[in-house]
């Protein structure tokens, strides 16, 4: 058997996850075995959510890269490792086997250690998607550099905020990228950002759309001739460095509830052994396979789905480097078709912007590689399910409904494809290891409560329990932030920041954020840092920002404005507040609906009261509850009136 933890059942895995319970460590522990580590952990796990600190296999020594790639190399060698589908279907794309890829980090990892790069150092990674971006990240964890990928949508601003509190002092980048029909100008826009970063001391440019770019003297270097450089040298072999497993593997910035976004901090041990395990067991991974997760690599899901999963099952991963609907809805299709795709995994939002091109783009594809389909990134509605399921599935692939986080590291609730059933728009059971519980407001376990169909659900914040190898160990630079936003509302559990219910059998289905999160397109957008780059607008006072139901987006942003008396609110206004929002942000965190009021709905005491403002956007007019108890009842009605 290709992967001796690889669940063959439903009968297995309600056995395994059983056992898993009872003894986690024991569990976690016999997975564990089918990695290579350089030296045995002392203890498997070691924890307390109060402090709250983490640790698994203690003591053990590995580099993630070897269990990525030169483990393979005696059976997968020249098997394609990656296979790069570029932005013009047009252009040649090209593959990199097992072999090939591992030359190519081991180049790069030279490069990084002529320039400087040290165990530790904090390396900020900004490009499009295309196979130096894996190349670049394995590196990095190959010499025990810290990455820090910033996803390549991100405005200077976002990565000055990042660089900073990750303090990174070398900078991966490239000259552009390419997005459908646009070309993004990655160094223009990462010079921008070093201008107020000076304690980045290199940054290595990656040829690729050609565009002029300014390079400056003594730190800027190009990609290309670092490489020629080092493969002059001879010597190809880099060894990889020695990581403990609790040392940070990388950074991945997420919003939060605050305006500035939190550092997640995963590490090498647990993060590699929880990837490859949910990887595996969640898509029923076969070798030879070929499996395209459609996510960029500058969110979690490309880090562990794309690059890490994967490499660490030794599967083929695809890297496609454009978008969905270009240059026609039918792009999806027509990779699966010429690379014959066996799992796609893609977010709600891309299935439902493709569904509202109807079936013509699908026909005349042939999907008939497709064995496993996936969904990630927020609630999948039953419409989306259905389409997928039968016009790209052709009912007969299992759909896997993945829910998880960037602070989790894999997937903790989903159904394992084909071995435990899928229910439409249900993320259906834990992952072995995993332990839901759901609570009340005062963090008691939520109770069951009877339906009108005679069964019960159980309905609360989804919280969890025990620790898993995969979950994160803090946040960069501030372990307070982490135990005041995870584990603080509810003490002794992880609390996910999601709304849930569980019904009589014991499948979730997740119903939302319940803090002030917003999940737009799949992107988790904090709305405090999308106030506070409104707020910085000369002519605004003040805003607030609430999500409402979108067909596409699943949620997007609608934002109420009051601006200062000397400005008109119009037109040039709410173009003034979309700039400064891409510029700030990013376009991703572009309101689509701006409304401008004359003041917010607040309480005695100052607070917006955003539960009415929510009700509104919704267009749930009729039900904003008690308005009696606000400053200002009057402002709720000049609002509604004004509703876009
Ligand atoms: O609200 C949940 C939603 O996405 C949030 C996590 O966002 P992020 O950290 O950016 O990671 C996205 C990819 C793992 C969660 O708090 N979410 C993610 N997957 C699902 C989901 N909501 C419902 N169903 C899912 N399958």
């Amino acid at each position: 058997m290709a992967y001796p933890y690889q669940i063959q059942s439903k009968e297995q895995y309600d056995t395994i996850y059983q056992k898993s319970i009872e003894d986690p460590e024991g569990f976690w522990a016999g997975v564990a075995t089918h990695f290579q580590w350089r030296r045995p952990w002392e203890r498997i796990l070691d924890w307390n959510f109060e402090e709250p600190r983490i640790e698994w296999f203690k003591g053990a020594q590995l580099n993630i890269t070897e269990n990525c790639l030169d483990r393979h190399l005696e059976q997968l060698g020249d098997q394609p490792a990656i296979i790069w589908e570029p932005n013009d279907p047009e252009a040649p794309g090209h593959a990199l086997s097992y072999r090939q890829l591992l030359d190519k980090v081991m180049q790069l990892c030279h490069v990084l250690q002529r320039n400087g790069v040290r165990k530790g150092d904090r390396v900020c990674i900004y490009m499009g998607m295309v196979p130096e971006l894996a190349i670049a990240t394995l590196a990095c964890a190959r010499i025990g550099a810290i990455h820090s990928i910033v996803f390549g949508g991100f405005s200077a601003h976002s990565i000055i905020d990042r660089l900073q509190d990750a303090q990174a002092t070398f900078v991966i980048t490239a000259d552009g990228a390419y997005r459908g029909n646009k070309d993004i100008p990655l160094k223009s826009v990462m010079d921008e950002a070093l201008e107020q970063c000076d304690f980045v001391r290199k940054v290595l440019v990656l040829r690729r759309t050609g565009i002029t770019t300014t390079m400056t003297a003594g730190r800027d270097l190009y990609w290309e001739d670092e490489i020629e450089k080092v493969a002059a040298d001879g010597n190809p072999f880099f060894p990889a460095e020695l990581m403990d497993a609790e040392d940070p593997l990388f950074i991945l910035y997420t919003s939060g509830s605050t305006g500035k976004p939190k550092g997640v901090v995963h590490t090498c041990g647990g993060y590699m052994v929880y990837a490859a395990y949910s990887f595996v067991n969640v898509f029923q991974y076969q070798p030879g396979e070929v499996y395209f997760c459609t996510a960029d690599i500058g969110w979690i899901t490309g880090h562990s789905y794309i690059v890490y999963g994967p490499l660490l099952a030794g599967a083929t991963t695809l890297i496609f480097e454009g978008i969905p609907t270009w240059p026609d809805a039918g792009r999806f299709w027509d990779i699966v078709d010429k690379h014959k795709v066996n799992i796609l995994y893609t977010a709600p939002t891309a299935i439902r912007s493709l569904m509202s091109f109807g079936t013509e783009p699908v026909e005349g594809h042939d999907l008939s590689s497709l064995r496993v389909l996936g969904s990630v990134g927020e609630p999948i509605n039953e419409e989306a399910w259905q389409w997928f399921h039968e016009h790209i599935g052709k009912g007969r692939c299992p759909l896997v409904d993945t829910w998880w986080q960037t602070e989790n590291g894999g997937i903790l609730i989903s159904n394992l494809a084909g071995v435990t059933p899928g229910i439409p728009t249900f993320a259906t059971k834990p992952l072995p290891g995993i332990q839901p519980l759901l609570v009340d407001e005062k963090g008691e376990p939520a109770l069951p409560v009877l339906q009108e169909d005679g069964k019960t659900i159980v309905s609360g914040n989804l919280c969890i329990r025990f620790p898993w190898p995969g979950m994160f160990r803090t946040t960069y630079g501030d372990h307070e932030r982490f135990k005041q936003n995870y584990f603080a509302t509810y003490p002794g559990l992880y609390f996910s920041g999601d709304g849930c219910y569980r019904d009589e059998e014991g499948n979730y289905r997740i119903t939302g954020r319940v803090d002030d999160v917003l999940n737009v397109s799949g992107h988790r957008i904090g709305t405090a840092e999308v106030e506070n780059a409104i707020n910085s607008d000369p002519a605004v006072i003040e805003s607030a920002i609430v999500g409402y139901p979108h067909d596409i987006k699943g949620q997007g942003i609608y934002a109420f404005v009051v601006c200062d008396p000397d400005h008109q609110p119009g037109d040039d206004a709410r173009k003034a507040i979309l700039h400064t929002v891409t510029h700030l942000i990013g376009a991703i965190a572009k309101p689509d609906k701006i409304q401008f009021v004359s003041g917010l709905p607040k309480t005695r005491s100052g607070k917006i009261m955003r539960r009415i403002l929510r009700k509104i956007a919704e267009g749930a007019l009729d039900s904003l509850g008690d308005t009696s108890t606000l400053l200002d009842p009057g402002v709720v009605e000049e609002i509604k009136k004004g509703k876009l």
